[in-house]
């Protein structure tokens, strides 16, 4: 039986793959569902990476392990942001993009120094800084609380390491705008109607600049939308991976 063409997800900050759980789980039927903990977070124990194309090659050598050429490749937000220079640099290897919770645009200077002030909390208390910070624009006030509980646990697991490259590579990354109109892969644009993270407005003018992309906006919820609306963020991506071509694997 011929394996499924695999589908690569990429985790968010402060967070690590299994932020994913529920989508392997509904997706496993139709592609080999790979979530891999970017270096220094959740159980890989390397070094973490300072900068997006980094991580992008970590998840390249990542694929040449597995022995894959191309998937179908999403991004939760950060690791949207991982996505735009995986398709920079491995352009062939992109089946089909999936932006969730995510943004095109660079750091602006207020956000630039955000960061920098986040790093020195980080570097004083630790992972329970960003937690404090990201957790209230994750969910809904509608979110169970043990979903709230759960995902405060990934977060204050982090490593300091991990949270500091993390930041500087958001701090320093570039501006993804300008490639918007030149992919060329079949692509789907998700955000929670409710983010406050990452906007619906900013997928709105992120879908109208990618030919043929399409939106799906998902109510009732906010940025982590994959674990707080997990079935149709799963059936979003399932209608968009059954109208990918998959000759190659
Ligand atoms: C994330 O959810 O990965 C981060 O909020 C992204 C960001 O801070 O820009």
């Amino acid at each position: 039986m011929a394996a499924f063409p695999a589908l690569l997800l990429v985790h968010g900050f402060p967070l690590d793959g299994r932020m994913w759980r529920s989508q392997v789980e509904a997706l496993s039927h139709m592609r080999r569902v790979l979530t891999p903990d970017l270096p220094g977070h959740g159980i890989d124990s390397s070094d973490p990476e300072s900068s997006m194309d980094a991580m992008a090659e970590s998840l390249a050598r990542f694929l040449d392990r597995e022995g894959i050429k191309q998937v179908d490749l999403g991004g939760f937000s950060m690791g949207g942001y991982v996505c735009f220079a995986f398709l920079r640099l491995f352009p062939g290897r992109v089946r089909s993009l999936a932006l969730v919770d995510t943004r095109s645009g660079a750091d602006t200077e207020t956000g630039r120094a955000g960061r920098d002030a986040m790093m020195a909390a980080v570097r004083d208390r630790g992972a329970v800084a960003p937690a404090e910070s990201m957790l209230p624009g994750m969910f809904t006030a509608e979110v169970d609380a043990l979903v709230l509980a759960e995902t405060g646990g990934w977060m204050v697991e982090t490593s300091r390491e991990a949270l500091v490259a993390d930041l500087a590579a958001m701090r320093d990354r570039v501006d993804s705008t300008p490639d918007l109109p030149g992919i060329t892969v079949p692509t789907l644009v998700v955000v929670g109607d409710q983010d406050p993270i990452t906007p619906v407005a900013e997928s709105e003018a992120m879908a109208a600049a990618i030919p043929g992309a399409r939106l799906v906006v998902v109510p009732g919820a906010a940025h982590l939308s994959p674990v707080q609306r997990p079935d149709a963020v799963s059936a979003a991506l399932r209608q968009h991976l059954e109208a990918v071509a998959t000759v190659t694997t």
